[in-house]
């Protein structure tokens, strides 16, 4: 069932339930993240491997205090200038939180989202919501109520229906490393030019050494149903002649006979914009009929890096 009521999302997840969620990034599949058999659901439901850990996500400062007692103190200021935003910062966890969440790791994933319906249902239980995209393992996320619906609407008692997700590219994932340095493992809505901004550096990103540290970070991750190939739009076009093609572009149309269906991310070449637009894009491409769907990169800054980080493992 859809719908816009949170006291009754707030029961549901009270009693153990798993819930879809609405956040700035994309929809979450929610449930108590204190509790063990609440959070086993989440992984069957997404047919999520258990090493690959979840995010916590909360909707007061307090709340942080009962995961993790030892936030560095550059993540901490992260965490002041973002949140609630699309960052997520991994912390030492305290033993209120489960291994099943972190995957055995004594790091924890938290953040806090920045949407209004969500941050009052966080408001009001007694627990973080583990949650992760609420899509099944390895496909495209879901940015609006329906595509949760469409995917895993016959496994959950509800989707809280926020609307279109307005950010469209999942958190920022970031660190310290072993030189307290912050590091980025997944590029997201925050760039790592707003995060020098408060920390003076530009974060690196690292590419998580073990499945546990990258997860989400998985090679192929975000993939449509039909092959997407990234490059040169007009040698691509060439090279597939023989194919119903699909194409997804920054900003510009391109014609070929053999094209049937084009997402153009953005007429302005807003690239916040473009990542609004990114996931349902590529779902409409999935359903078009298309063969192939073939794209192009987008300029690797600010966002841009986050939505080029999805193409090319959507293509993998
Ligand atoms: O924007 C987002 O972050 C969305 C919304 C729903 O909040 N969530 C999301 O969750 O993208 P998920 O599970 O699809 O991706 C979370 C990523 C995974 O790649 C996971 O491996 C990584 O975060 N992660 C979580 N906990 C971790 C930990 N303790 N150590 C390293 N990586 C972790
Ligand atoms: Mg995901």
């Amino acid at each position: 069932m859809i719908g816009n009521d949170i006291t009754y999302a707030a029961e549901l997840l009270k009693s153990g339930k798993t819930v879809a969620i609405p956040t700035e990034t994309v929809y979450g599949l929610a449930a108590n993240g204190f509790d063990e058999d609440a959070v086993i659901n989440i992984f069957e439901i997404k047919q999520r491997p258990r090493f690959n850990p979840l995010i916590l996500h909360i909707g007061n400062w307090e709340m942080l205090e009962t995961i993790s007692n030892q936030v560095p103190e550059v993540l901490l200021s992260l965490a002041k200038a973002f949140w609630p935003g699309p960052l997520t910062i991994l912390v030492p966890k305290t033993e209120a939180v489960h291994d099943i969440i972190t995957a055995g790791s004594p790091l924890v994933a938290v953040r806090m989202p920045n949407h209004p319906l969500t941050l009052s249902l966080l408001q009001q239980l007694p627990f973080p919501l583990a949650a992760p995209s609420a899509n099944t393992f390895g496909t495209i996320s879901p940015t609006n109520a329906q595509h949760v619906e469409n995917q895993l609407g016959s496994a959950l008692d509800y989707i809280l229906d926020g609307g279109e997700c307005a950010i469209g590219v999942e958190s920022t994932i970031a660190k310290v490393n072993e030189f307290g340095r912050v590091v980025i493992l997944r590029p997201g809505g925050i760039s790592a030019g707003e995060m020098e901004k408060v920390i003076g550096y530009q974060p690196e990103s690292v590419s998580a050494e073990h499945p546990t540290e990258a997860p989400g970070m998985l090679k192929s991750h975000y993939a449509p149903k039909i092959p997407l190939v990234i490059g040169n739009l007009n040698q691509l076009c060439e090279e597939h002649h023989n194919k119903a093609i699909g194409i997804i572009s920054l900003q510009h149309q391109f014609s070929h006979p053999a094209i049937i269906h084009q997402e153009i991310l953005t007429e302005d070449g807003d690239l916040h914009l473009a990542a609004r637009n990114l996931f349902a894009a590529l779902r409409r491409l999935e359903t078009s009929g298309a063969e192939i769907i073939l794209g192009e990169l987008v300029p690797d800054n600010g966002i841009g890096i986050a939505i080029n980080d999805r193409l090319t493992r959507a293509s993998a």
